[in-house]
C-alpha cells in the first residue's frame, strides 16, 4: 500500500459567532451581554488519500467543503483533530510544505494583480518559489502550451476575460510544480467550453505530474470526469467516501429506458404496461421514460417490445445522472430536517 498523501482523523471546525438580537433594545443590550452560538462547520471526518488520486469533494452549500480545504492548506486552524499532508501540519505553514501545495479559488483571483501583466505574477513566484531558470522555462513552456495564453502574459490582467483570467491564474498557481493540488470550484463562473479546457487540463496535468488532487465543485461534470472516488459530506459530517461508481450504484438502483413512439401515447396507454418496481414518466406526448431497476433492464425492454413493436421509433437506455443523484439527497435532507 501506497503511503497516504494525506491523513485526517476526526476533524473538526467549529466556529463560534456573535448573535445579535433583533431590533434597537437589541443593540442596547448586546452591549453588555453578547451572546454566541456554534457553527459546527466540520464535524468530525476522518479519510485518507493516496498518491495521485483526484477526489471530488462534494455536498450542498455550507456543508464545509471549503472550511476542510482551507485547514488542509493550512489558512485556518482546526478545532480538533488530526491533519497531515505530505508528512507535515498545514497549520504551522512551514515554507517547505507550502512550496509543494497549490490551493486554487475558482471565486478568487488569488496570484493575479488587476493592474499588472501575468507574467509579473509568474516571475515573483519564480522568486518565492525559488524555482530554476531552467524549470521555470520548461514549466511555462509546457502549462502555457496547454492552457493556451502565450498571448495573454504581457497583457494588463484588468483587460482580459474572467476565462483568460482564470487559465493565467491557473499557470502562476501551478508554476512551481505542486505535488498536491486544492481546487475549491475552479470552473465557477466560466462558460462551457472554457470548464471543459479546465477539466482536460486537470486530466493531463494528473497524468503528467501525478499530482494528488482535491477538488470541490457544485458542476457534477467536473466530477465525473475527473474523480474515480468521491467525499460527499453534509451538514460538516462524511455521508460518502467510495468510488463514483458504488456512489451511483447504491444511489441510484435505476436505469432508464426513453422510448421513442412513433405516434401519440397518453398516460392511460404507456400505463397499460406495468412493469414491477418501475415508473413511467412523461417527456413530450411522443417521448415517455421508463424508470426501471437495474437489474431488471432487459426484461423491462422486452416488454416493452413485445407491447409496442410496431409504435417504436427508438429507444435509449442511460443511467441517472450523478447531478440528479445529489440533487435527490440534498432534497431529502431538506425535507427531513
Ligand atoms: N469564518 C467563518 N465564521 C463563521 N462561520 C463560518 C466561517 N466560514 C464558514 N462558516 C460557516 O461554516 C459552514 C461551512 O461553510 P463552508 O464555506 O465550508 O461550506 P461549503 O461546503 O464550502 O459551501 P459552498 O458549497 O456554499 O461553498 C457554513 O455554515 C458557513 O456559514
Ligand atoms: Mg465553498
Amino acid at each position: 500500500m501506497p503511503k497516504p498523501v494525506i491523513q485526517v482523523g476526526g476533524l473538526k471546525k467549529y466556529f463560534y459567532q456573535y448573535k445579535k438580537p433583533p431590533g434597537l433594545k437589541g443593540i442596547f443590550t448586546s452591549l453588555f451581554k453578547r451572546q454566541y452560538f456554534t457553527v459546527k462547520a466540520v464535524d468530525d471526518i476522518s479519510f485518507t488519500v493516496n498518491p495521485g488520486e483526484i477526489i471530488g469533494f462534494i455536498g450542498p452549500n455550507g456543508a464545509g467543503k471549503t472550511t476542510t480545504i482551507k485547514i488542509l492548506s493550512g489558512i485556518l486552524h482546526p478545532t480538533q483533530g488530526e491533519v497531515k499532508v505530505l508528512g507535515y501540519t498545514p497549520y504551522q505553514r512551514e515554507t517547505a510544505y507550502l512550496k509543494q501545495i497549490a490551493l486554487v479559488m475558482g471565486q478568487k483571483m488569488q496570484q493575479l494583480l488587476l493592474d499588472l501583466p501575468a507574467m509579473d505574477a509568474l516571475l515573483l513566484n519564480k522568486d518565492i518559489y525559488e524555482i530554476s531558470d531552467n524549470d521555470f522555462k520548461r514549466l511555462l513552456s509546457e502549462l502555457g502550451g496547454i492552457l493556451n495564453v502565450y498571448k495573454f502574459l504581457h497583457i494588463q490582467v484588468r483587460r482580459l476575460s474572467l476565462g483568460q483570467r482564470m487559465r493565467l491564474e491557473l499557470l502562476a498557481s501551478l508554476i512551481h510544480n505542486p505535488k498536491v493540488i486544492f481546487l475549491d470550484e475552479p470552473t465557477i463562473g466560466l462558460d462551457v467550453t472554457t470548464q471543459q479546457q479546465v477539466r482536460d487540463f486537470f486530466k493531463d496535468y494528473n497524468r503528467r505530474f501525478g499530482t494528488t488532487i482535491i477538488l470541490t465543485s457544485h458542476y457534477m461534470e467536473d466530477v465525473q470526469q475527473l474523480s474515480k472516488r468521491i467525499i460527499f459530506i453534509n451538514h460538516g459530517r462524511l455521508f460518502f467516501d467510495g468510488s463514483l461508481d458504488d456512489f451511483v450504484k447504491r444511489h441510484a438502483p435505476y436505469k432508464l429506458i426513453k422510448v421513442i413512439f412513433t405516434t401519440k401515447m397518453d398516460k392511460g396507454r404507456v400505463c397499460q404496461l406495468s412493469i414491477k418496481g418501475s415508473s413511467w414518466q412523461k417527456s413530450t406526448d411522443y417521448i415517455w421514460i421508463l424508470k426501471t431497476p437495474r437489474n431488471q433492464t432487459a426484461d423491462s425492454l422486452n416488454q416493452i417490445f413485445r407491447s409496442w413493436a410496431d409504435n417504436i421509433r427508438d429507444i435509449d437506455i442511460s443511467e441517472i445522472t450523478l447531478s440528479d443523484i445529489v440533487t435527490q439527497i440534498i432534497n431529502d435532507d431538506a425535507d427531513n430536517s
